[in-house]
């Protein structure tokens, strides 16, 4: 059902700007509209201002007034066989717009399969503006 988001994914992570961890990784991310937002992780040499891909993709979107989102793919890893879930940070980025409910993908892009999950699962009792709000 999934499959063009996860091939989308899979062609991001070709532009992965990767030299030091050598760790690929492409997203793309559907928006409730049917826009697909890609991107991909952009390392730096001073380590800390390396984005994920998929805070790239959630960040491009935004900035074009796109708040509404359906599913990520990520595509990632050195061999890119293995999947590859989003880490800590991007869990809660994409919790700030996107509920339990939203799909996330996990693309193995050499067999060109991938697992689903939600969002819920990987960010069980997400800090939301709810909480925030009091
Ligand atoms: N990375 C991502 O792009 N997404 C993830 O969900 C996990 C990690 C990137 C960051 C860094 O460039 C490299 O993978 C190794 O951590």
């Amino acid at each position: 059902m999934y499959k063009e988001l996860a091939l989308a994914a899979v062609k991001a992570r070709g532009a992965a700007y990767a030299p030091y961890s050598g760790f690929k990784v492409g997203a793309a991310l559907l928006a409730a509209d049917g826009r697909v937002f890609t991107g991909c992780n952009i390392e730096n040499s001073a380590f800390s201002p390396t984005v994920c891909a998929e805070r790239v993709a959630l960040f491009k979107a935004v900035s074009e007034g796109v708040r509404e989102f359906k599913a990520i793919a990520v595509a990632g890893g050195k061999d890119g066989v293995v999947t590859t879930a989003p880490c800590g940070v991007c869990r809660q980025a994409l919790a700030e717009f996107c509920g339990a409910e939203f799909k996330v993908l996990l693309v193995s892009c050499a067999e060109g399969r991938y697992e689903e999950t939600a969002l819920g699962k990987l960010l069980p009792c997400a800090f939301t503006e709810k909480d925030i709000r009091g």
